[in-house]
Formats: structure tokens, C-alpha cells, sequence
């Protein structure tokens, strides 16, 4: 059999997508970090045979669900990857975050899946440039989860069409086409687990609760302003303006859960803590830490690299009280998904 193996990172949205339609199309542009120490690796075995057929280990151990899941997607792609109809796949999948830690993975695993599909492709014979190629994988990754698409970039990533950036498109992501502000390069993300609980509501219903939600239209906009801002602040180094929007993004997605139909609180009472915390000690210190959240109770806590000393004393001394077995990962914007075999 040969192989193909892929790195995939996951990312954190800033500004973020909360809303979609037809096949994977984002309601408005969203715009994340790349993260670099949570990451999936994907290794797939193939061989072309008669017919179509998979098996998928995850960590080890076959896992019939994930299995499913993918098929399922591989079955939505095979018109324009013919080659999927012939083929035995063996597919290894491994995080480099605990199964448990309420990180999401989909972003990291479904951009390496993509990521593979398209070396598999290359192995039967397309030809691509690496611009297309990772464009490609980026629309694929759409496919199977939308915020995976922006895992194959490293960086500060697009995904959306936005006036902010003439290359950007709703069916895959862009990397930024300048350089960050050094301010925000080797900007860093501790990720304090609040729950390590499965999701209580996943993403597919959380999107679908836009869609009959009043203030939908209103939050679209806001958004599509939102990323505009940003664009700019990430290359004038504007922090004071960066916290406010990230913050603002943040706690517009969970208030959007909050008064859907039905509503959904997945803060915890020591998210709100902590957000206190964050709040005081930014006050009290003038260092420019802020949060942002994903659909769930856990913080991300953003801060410049210079300031990683200080912060992370603050992290280990009071903020791991209030995380669940006082369990927090270290993380920082990232290079991107890279070819490991
Ligand atoms: C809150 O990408 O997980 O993290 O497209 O249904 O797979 P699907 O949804 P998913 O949604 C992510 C939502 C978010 C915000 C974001 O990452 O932009």
C-alpha cells in the first residue's frame, strides 16, 4: 500500500462564523489564528481495487462512528474524485490534545483528512501547483466542517467573501497577503479548560438556530464590519481596538446562543470568573490580555509573546483554580498544516 500523512492545526476564530447556507456557505466572513501545539495527524494507506472500502483508527482503535462520518463525506466528494470509487483506504488519526479536553477537533482533523485526499489525488496523477493545491484542500476541508477550511493556512486566516480582501471567497479560505503588525506575530493562546465535557450542542444545530433567529440579519452585518476592522487593526498593531472587537465577537456568539429558540448557556460559572479575572487583571496591569470563546465553556486567553512570563505566573498562580482539574494548554499562532510523509 502506499501512504500519504498530514499535520493539521486547529484555529480559533475571532471574528466568527455563526450562520450558513447552502452547501457550506458561510453567512458572513470569518476571520481565525492558526494554532501550532493542537494539532491532528492523519495518515492514510490506500491501494485502487474493486470498489470502495475504509477502515478508520482513531488514536489506535477502530471507531466506528468516525468512520460513518467520513464515508459519508468521501461518498458527497467521488464526483469529483473518481478515484474514491476504487480504492481501499485505511485511515489513521491521532490528536496531539487529549480526546477529552473539549477542544474541538473537526477543524484539525477534517483539514487533514482534505489534506490527504488531495496527496492521494496528486499519487493518481493530478498535477497542481502548491497555491492550487492547498485552495483546493481548503474548499474540501469547507466541505466537511467550515472552520476547517482556514486549518490548512498558517497565520491570520480568512474565510468568507469580504471587501477587505479582493482573493477572498466563501468557498475557501485566504491567508492574510501581508505581514501581521509584529505586535500580533508569535501572538500566544493558552486555551484554560473550564469542561472537558462534550459539546452540549453541535455546530450543525448551532448554525441552524441562525436561521429563524430575529437578529440574524443585524449579526451578518456586524460581522462583515467586525472583520473589516480587524483586517486593518492586525496591520496597524491597534491592541486597545483588537481587545474590544475580539471580545465583542466572543460574547455576540454565546448571546446569539443564548436568546436562540431553543437557547443554549454554554458558558459555565467559572467562565464568567474567569472573565473577570482577565478583565481586572488587564485593568490592574495595563498588559493587553483578552479572551475569546468557542461554542462551549472554555476560555482562550490572547497575549502578545512579550508579556508570556507574566501572564503565564497569573495562568499557574489564580486562573488554574478555576479550570477543571486545573488543566490549561499553552498554545500560540501557528505555520500551518505540514506534509509529514
Ligand atoms: C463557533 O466549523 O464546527 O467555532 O461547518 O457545521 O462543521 P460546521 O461548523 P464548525 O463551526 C464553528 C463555529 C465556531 C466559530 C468559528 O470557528 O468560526
Amino acid at each position: 500500500m502506499k501512504k500519504v500523512a498530514w499535520r493539521s492545526p486547529s484555529n480559533i476564530a475571532l471574528v466568527k462564523y455563526w450562520g450558513k447556507r447552502g452547501v457550506q456557505i458561510p453567512q458572513n466572513p470569518s476571520l481565525s489564528f492558526t494554532l501550532e501545539s493542537s494539532f491532528s495527524e492523519m495518515q492514510i494507506n490506500f491501494a485502487a481495487q474493486d470498489g470502495f472500502d475504509l477502515d478508520f483508527y482513531f488514536e489506535g482503535k477502530a471507531n466506528e462512528k468516525f468512520k460513518n462520518k467520513i464515508a459519508l463525506f468521501l461518498k458527497s466528494i467521488e464526483g469529483d474524485y473518481p478515484f474514491l470509487k476504487n480504492i481501499y483506504l485505511q485511515i489513521h488519526s491521532s490528536n496531539s490534545f487529549p480526546h477529552s479536553a473539549g477542544i474541538a477537533s473537526s477543524a484539525s482533523s477534517m483539514s487533514a483528512l482534505a489534506l490527504c485526499i488531495c496527496s492521494i489525488s496528486e499519487a493518481f496523477g493530478e498535477k497542481l501547483k502548491k497555491e492550487t493545491f492547498f485552495q483546493k484542500a481548503s474548499f474540501l476541508a469547507r466541505l466537511a466542517s467550515g472552520s476547517a477550511c482556514r486549518s490548512v493556512y498558517g497565520g491570520a486566516v480568512v474565510w468568507g467573501s469580504t471587501s477587505a480582501l479582493p482573493a477572498s471567497s466563501d468557498e475557501y479560505a485566504v491567508p492574510l497577503p501581508f505581514e501581521m503588525h509584529p505586535f500580533f506575530q508569535a501572538y500566544k493562546d493558552t486555551i484554560l479548560i473550564v469542561s472537558a465535557s462534550e459539546k452540549s450542542v453541535s455546530s450543525r444545530a448551532g448554525h441552524a438556530l441562525m436561521n429563524t433567529h430575529p437578529f440574524a440579519q443585524v449579526r451578518y452585518q456586524q460581522a462583515n464590519e467586525n472583520l473589516l476592522r480587524l483586517v486593518e487593526i492586525l496591520k496597524n498593531g491597534d491592541v486597545e481596538n483588537f481587545i474590544r472587537i475580539v471580545e465583542n465577537e466572543a460574547l455576540t456568539l454565546h448571546g446569539l446562543m443564548m436568546n436562540s429558540e431553543p437557547s443554549f448557556i454554554l458558558m459555565h460559572p467559572n467562565t464568567l470568573k474567569i472573565i473577570e479575572l482577565i478583565r481586572d487583571f488587564r485593568k490592574q496591569t495595563a498588559i493587553p490580555v483578552c479572551f475569546t470563546l468557542d461554542a462551549g465553556p472554555n476560555i482562550h486567553l490572547l497575549y502578545p509573546e512579550k508579556e508570556t512570563i507574566a501572564v503565564q505566573k497569573w495562568i499557574s498562580e489564580e486562573l488554574v483554580n478555576f479550570c477543571e482539574n486545573g488543566y490549561y494548554i499553552h498554545d500560540r499562532i501557528g505555520r500551518g498544516a505540514m506534509l509529514i510523509q
